[in-house]
């Protein structure tokens, strides 16, 4: 009886003991969250925008409109600032109500190494002020050196951000747009480009394919300071997996279209996107598809004299195995003036290994239609991609004129 009691009391104290434990380390881990992440206070847009870092900033264009409260920030980001390390923020526009993103385009422990290195990066004394960047004469060397890639000599290390290729001569042709196509160059303008592309050259890509223009990348809203303002463009595809089979089949059609589109639509530049993620891709109410992110891209310019390093220039390239999963090389790409990656990508997204869109093809498309999979696996592993493609894009044409498919009683 004694003995009894005598357990549960200990049961009792053990039980206590792991609840004090239980408590004491969420405690801990709360209070680190608030030093990593800052206060609780909410957040206000213009606690976002750090004009005080231009010229080394992503530009002005956008400033008026924030300092006018015409954009406000959905909801209080007391908690969500928390978790937001990813530095994205909605809201909407004060006029017309419509829903628009804030991006930092990095993440806050970043964007503090880019500025404690740079005074150092452009040889300046060490507590230097970003509007000494100004003076500074070397900025279209610096960014030619950034975008550049060694054709002679393969990079080992994995390289993000905007690449051009073959020569960086002629990036300027590429910023055109960035510059609104004015003839002088202002120093600001340069520094905010230099910026942009050693933080994230996302704003770049959305003015040199706008998307008026119908382009599936975001409505350009400006920058302000260390912020992009852009459209909210709808969901990512990672959490419309669970959609009817038909709007799926709807998706894919803008994926196909939108690969073709980077590869050939521009005049002059070939734009390969490095990173297909669904969480990449967002889908709106309309069923129109967006990429999102656009900080690795390799932008190919189709009007070079080709010189003694490319001897393979004129030759399409064709992805070969390279091993299982989303694997490319850069090197490649920039060595041959057209290449089937977007396209290879673009087929990885509906059914490739990780969470293809696509699969699992109900069974009524399997029966009445058993070569659109063999087109897919066409698409992924065989050896003209740039074939396949059309056939691909007519079966699902066919497909979404097909009332069994879309229509009543669709296919989920
Ligand atoms: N224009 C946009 N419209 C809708 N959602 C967006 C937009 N831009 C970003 N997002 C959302 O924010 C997430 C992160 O943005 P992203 O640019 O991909 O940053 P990261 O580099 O952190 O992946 C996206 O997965 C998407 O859910
Ligand atoms: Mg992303």
């Amino acid at each position: 009886m004694i003995d009894k009691k005598y357990e549960r009391m200990l049961l009792r104290r053990r039980f206590c003991k792991r609840v004090i434990f239980m408590i004491l380390v969420f405690g801990l881990s709360f209070y680190a969250s608030v030093l990593m992440f800052g206060d609780l206070k909410s957040t206000n847009v213009l606690q976002l925008i750090d004009l005080n870092r231009c010229p080394a900033c992503y530009g002005v264009t956008v400033c008026p409109e924030l300092y006018s409260n015409q954009i406000l920030l959905e909801s209080n980001y007391g908690w969500t600032k928390m978790f937001n390390a990813k530095n994205i923020y909605y809201g909407f526009t004060k006029s017309n109500n419509r829903r628009v993103v804030l991006k930092k385009l990095s993440h806050s422990w970043e964007l503090k190494e880019f500025d404690s290195k740079l005074c150092k990066t452009w040889g300046l004394k060490e507590n230097c002020k970003p509007t000494d960047l100004l003076s500074v004469k070397n900025a279209d060397k610096k960014i030619k050196n950034l975008v550049k890639y060694n054709l002679s000599h393969p990079e080992t290390e994995p390289r993000k951000g905007l690449v051009y290729c073959p020569y960086p001569y002629s990036i300027y042709s590429l910023l055109q747009p960035v510059f609104n196509n004015q003839l002088t160059k202002y120093a600001s303008d340069v520094i905010n480009i230099w910026t942009m592309l050693s933080i994230n050259p996302e704003p770049i890509i959305i003015q040199v394919l706008p998307k008026s223009k119908g382009w599936p990348v975001p409505a350009f809203g400006g920058v302000c300071g260390r912020l992009e303002l852009v459209a909210y463009e709808g969901e990512p595809l990672s959490s419309l997996m669970h959609v009817a089979w038909h709007r799926k089949l709807k998706f894919a059609s803008k994926i196909l279209a939108a690969a073709m589109d980077f590869t050939f639509k521009h005049d002059r530049f070939r734009f390969y996107l490095m990173d297909w993620s669904i969480d990449n891709i967002v889908a709106n109410e309309r069923d129109e598809v967006t990429f999102i992110d656009l900080e690795d891209v390799i932008v190919i310019d189709k009007h070079i004299s080709p010189q003694k390093d490319l001897p393979h220039w004129y030759k399409r390239y064709s992805r070969e195995f390279t091993g299982h999963g989303f694997t490319f090389s850069i090197h490649d790409l920039c060595k041959h003036h057209l290449s089937d990656h977007n396209l290879w990508a673009a087929c990885y997204v509906l059914a490739g290994q990780e969470n293809p869109l696509l699969y699992p093809i109900p069974n009524e498309v399997n029966v009445s239609r058993p070569h659109f999979d063999v087109l897919l696996n066409e698409c992924l592993n065989g050896q003209d991609r740039f074939r396949t493609m059309p056939k691909l894009q007519q079966v699902i044409s066919d497909m979404l004129a097909d009332e069994k498919i879309v229509g009543f009683g669709a296919v989920r």
